[in-house]
């Protein structure tokens, strides 16, 4: 074997060829084809390993480093959505500038050298408002989304042409010598058809074609559409895919949702997809032949402003995906799976060339084993949910945990387990932030909470523009989505004779509501309030009332949480309140639904534009030492500075009830730090074996779903910011913070049953692929960008106990442990400890296995 320094001359070479190739293909333009096996980019097959960020869903200056975070944990594709009702908010005025800098972010994966997956949709779901379309479609006379309907294919095929020629103009094709080497038409649409009848399937067809006819020069996918017709792809949307095979012989097996995690809904739990489970998923698919895999999502982000769908959709879409809502690294989840692509990686030659043999290894454990030009290639999987299982591989005994899939690049050494975490865990966690120095106005006080002026927002009717019908009607239809809030006003005579006034038994009010959030005003005071919830929409509401003789105003303010993002005839499921009814009255019930109902559409607040610096001195603000609470209907407003140090920031919005928030005009998103149930079902330990739902590992029960609310630093100045909001329900302002996101601790722990670190494999000139023979687990420990380690908290090589975090000495360790790794550690910002006895100088309980367990800070 050729020794690493005799070859690194031609790994130089090498790397130059390669720099070469990737440019030219920016320059001259690549051809993109595919066979059975995989995608093929001017003439080679290719593995690729791609990742879902939404460019909407932070800003521009997350890019750049989101996308290089994606290239360094082994991505080759960044995938997004086109998000039309972004890019057209008004019938033919097009918006592409800021966070729907559509070509900026794709310039941006082409500079880092990657690929892109234009998804156009434009029906994309994505939990973004409205599915992505428009709202102004749905009132284009006659329309109705996603089937055989003239006016919603022009339409369509209008905006999908406006985007192609887009990219075209910019040459962002593969075919021009651009990054996007795939695009997506419609979405999911198989799985919706049997709701559409007759129209379903000349639509999906009419998609296909239309997609065609427009000559990217690229492929064309569709995912979860069984028939897509030649030569688009049809591609899978699942937790797994490993069973999944495209419609024709001649097409490659692609994943294009793989879900690390899921989205939240307010009033939910947190779910949590372990790393060890999406590894299997993944692994599993290149196994049984899979060629092209995407994460969905990668990064998630933030549904900024009312862009969030659902209904009741999170303002945060961190979707616990490998880099988190921040933009921080989300460990162990991340570099387990930049591992697993390393690992993947090493056998492409064999995956893309080889044949593929199949052996059963056992009654839930196979082999699939790819040979040939002088490479081989194994991957050994146990889809035994409870037990590990020692396994006979070409005349070599393997351990395989329970649920876990082994990658062997050289058919005999294990480079990687699914299930076996070697890298580092973070903790990450929200601190505090002096916000004495972030807020100007408050120098001479202690207290460092923000200064805070108010506005109180009048209950009902506060202007002019109003109607009044005797029927209850739709909100969507009403508002068109220009605001969450509508009201919803009427009076009722109480004659003194009713019974109530005298028998002491209230009257009650029964409201039923088809969503998504209401509050209950009578005679001015704020009554009560209800709302549906991620399963249910609807709601009903009881409540005994105080009524007085005479006339008696009631008021709902009706309020959505997000349109809908998708299911059958989505465009046509309405919102607000639909029966008014009330009890205990002299001749039984009242029916309200028929009285006169005053409209009003929106909040005086939002006419005036009270969070735009245009617009917030278009009021008298009231001043006091301490800003009203639990006040329904009320602006905040206050002068702050920004945040100090480079940290990504958030607002902590746990003391508020509901509403919306601001910065600089800028919407930073819808708040409700409302709670799950503490019953919901969260288990203490989260178990990576068998097959994951969203469900099964969540957190949080009984916690906000969500409390903080991300602030992106490029929305601050570093004086005099104005930040605003709207309180629909009554919180305590005096207790909002901004809260800074860190990594505050590192952890890893890695044992001789681990594979030798990845490092020491080596491609060969002839492309075999070698194992070095000094190979060992080696545990590394990376802080943050700016950050070095500055203390071992813990160290143990021997058989430590516990947990990352909680981690204590076993029966077994050696005593040099801490000195040794604080030598190799302290003062850097990376470190790599080998699980060695040469390393740790003595063996401290021979002829037993060993581990090293490790907790660093970093400052
Ligand atoms: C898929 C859909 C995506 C997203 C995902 C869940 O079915 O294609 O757009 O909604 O579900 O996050």
């Amino acid at each position: 074997m050729a020794t690493v320094a005799q070859r690194a001359p031609l790994v130089c070479l090498c790397a130059l060829i390669i720099y070469a190739v990737v440019d030219l293909k920016w320059v001259y333009g690549a051809n993109v084809s595919y066979d059975h096996r995989s995608l093929i980019i001017d003439g080679q097959r290719k593995l690729l390993m791609s990742a879902s960020i939404h460019y909407p869903r932070s800003v521009p200056a997350m890019w750049p480093d989101l996308i290089a975070k994606a290239k360094e944990g082994g991505i080759d594709v960044i995938d997004t959505y086109v998000f039309w009702n972004g890019h057209e908010p008004k019938e033919g005025t097009y918006y592409f500038e800021d966070r729907f800098d559509l070509v900026k972010f794709v310039k941006i994966a082409q500079q880092a050298g990657l690929y892109v997956n234009l998804r156009i949709g434009p029906f994309i779901a994505a939990e973004w408002i409205f599915g992505g379309i428009p709202i102004w479609l749905h009132y284009v006379p006659g329309t109705v989304f996603r089937t055989n309907n003239e006016p919603f294919k022009r339409y369509m095929e209008k905006f999908t042409t406006y985007i192609v020629d887009l990219m075209k103009h910019e040459k962002l094709f593969a075919s021009q010598g651009g990054p996007i080497i795939l695009s997506q038409i419609e979405n999911e649409y198989g799985d919706m058809e049997s709701n559409y009848g007759e129209g379903a399937k000349p639509y999906a067809m009419w998609a296909a074609k239309m997609a065609l006819s427009q000559n990217i020069g690229v492929p064309w996918i569709m995912c979860q559409q069984y028939d897509a017709p030649d030569p688009v792809i049809n591609t899978c949307n699942q937790f797994y895919c490993d069973q999944f095979t495209p419609n024709s012989y001649s097409k490659p097996k692609m994943w294009t949702e793989n879900w690390p995690g899921w989205f939240k809904t307010f009033g939910s739990r947190n779910p949590h997809r372990p790393p060890e489970d999406i590894a299997f998923g993944v692994a599993r698919f290149f196994q049984k032949g899979g060629t092209y895999q995407n994460y969905y999502m990668y990064h998630g982000g933030t549904n900024f402003a009312r862009t969030a769908g659902g209904p009741f959709i999170t303002t945060s879409y961190d979707y616990d995906a490998p880099i988190d809502e921040f933009g921080l690294l989300r460990q162990p989840k991340w570099g387990h799976l930049k591992e697993l692509h390393e690992a993947i990686k090493l056998c492409d030659s064999a995956l893309l060339y080889g044949e593929e043999k199949n052996l059963s290894l056992g009654p839930l454990q196979e082999a699939n084993v790819y040979t040939g030009q002088g490479v081989c290639a194994a991957f050994l999987s146990n889809s035994d949910e409870e037990h590990d299982k020692d396994v006979i591989f070409q005349n070599k005994s393997y351990h395989l945990p329970a649920w876990s899939v082994s990658i062997l690049p050289d058919c005999k050494n294990v480079a990687f387990n699914t299930a076996k975490i070697g890298v580092q865990t973070s903790i990450v966690e929200m601190q505090s932030i002096d916000m004495m120095s972030a807020n100007s106005l408050l120098e001479e006080e202690s207290n460092a909470a923000i200064h805070w002026e108010t506005f109180k927002e009048k209950v009902g009717v506060w202007g002019n523009d109003v109607f009044t019908t005797n029927t209850l009607i739709d909100q969507i239809n009403t508002t068109k989505d220009t605001t969450d809030y509508l009201w919803y006003t009427t009076s009722l005579q109480v004659d003194e004779k009713e019974p109530f006034f005298s028998n002491g038994l209230l009257p009650v009010l029964i409201v039923e509501s088809r969503g998504h959030a209401m509050h209950l005003f009578i005679n001015n005071e704020f009554i009560g309030s209800a709302s549906g919830n991620g399963d249910d929409i609807t709601f009903k509401y009881e409540k005994a009332i105080h009524l007085r003789a005479g006339k008696n105003d009631i008021v709902f303010l009706s309020m959505t949480v997000g349109l809908q993002n998708g299911g059958p005839h989505y465009d046509f499921v309405g919102a607000g309140i639909s029966k008014v009814k009330l009890e205990g009255f002299r001749d039984g019930s009242i029916n309200l639904s028929t009285n006169d109902w005053t409209y009003q559409i929106g909040l005086k607040g939002e006419q005036l534009n009270l969070y735009l610096e245009s617009g917030v001195g278009n009021v008298q603000w009231e001043k006091a030492a301490s800003p009203p609470k639990n006040r329904a209907l009320t602006w905040y407003k206050a002068r702050i500075n920004a945040p100090p140090g480079n940290d990504p920031v958030a607002l902590d919005m746990l003391s508020m009830g509901k509403g919306q928030a601001w910065l600089n005009g800028r919407m930073i998103g819808r708040y409700w730090p409302i709670s799950s149930s503490p019953f919901a079902g969260c288990p203490s330990k989260c178990n990576y074996r068998g097959k994951f739902l969203p469900n099964k590992c969540s957190t949080d029960c009984g916690n906000p779903t969500q409390r903080w609310y991300h602030v992106p630093r490029s929305w601050f100045n570093p004086t005099d910011n104005l930040l605003v909001l709207f309180e629909d329900k009554g919180g305590d302002p005096t207790q909002i913070r901004f809260v800074k996101r860190e990594a505050i601790k590192l952890c890893g722990l890695i044992s001789e049953a681990h594979p030798p670190h990845l490092k020491y494999w080596r491609k060969t000139i002839t492309n075999s692929i070698e194992l070095e023979n000094t190979a060992r687990p080696t545990l590394n420990l990376q802080c943050p960008e700016g950050s070095q380690i500055s203390s071992i908290n813990f160290a143990s090589f021997g058989n430590p106990q516990g947990a990352c975090g909680a981690f204590e000495k076993g029966s077994c360790h050696g005593v040099q442990s801490s000195s040794i790794v604080q030598k190799d550690c302290i003062g850097c910002k990376s470190c790599s400890v080998t699980l060695s006895v040469e390393k740790f100088g003595e063996d401290p309980c021979p002829g037993a296995s060993k581990s090293l367990a490790v907790e660093a800070y970093c400052s």
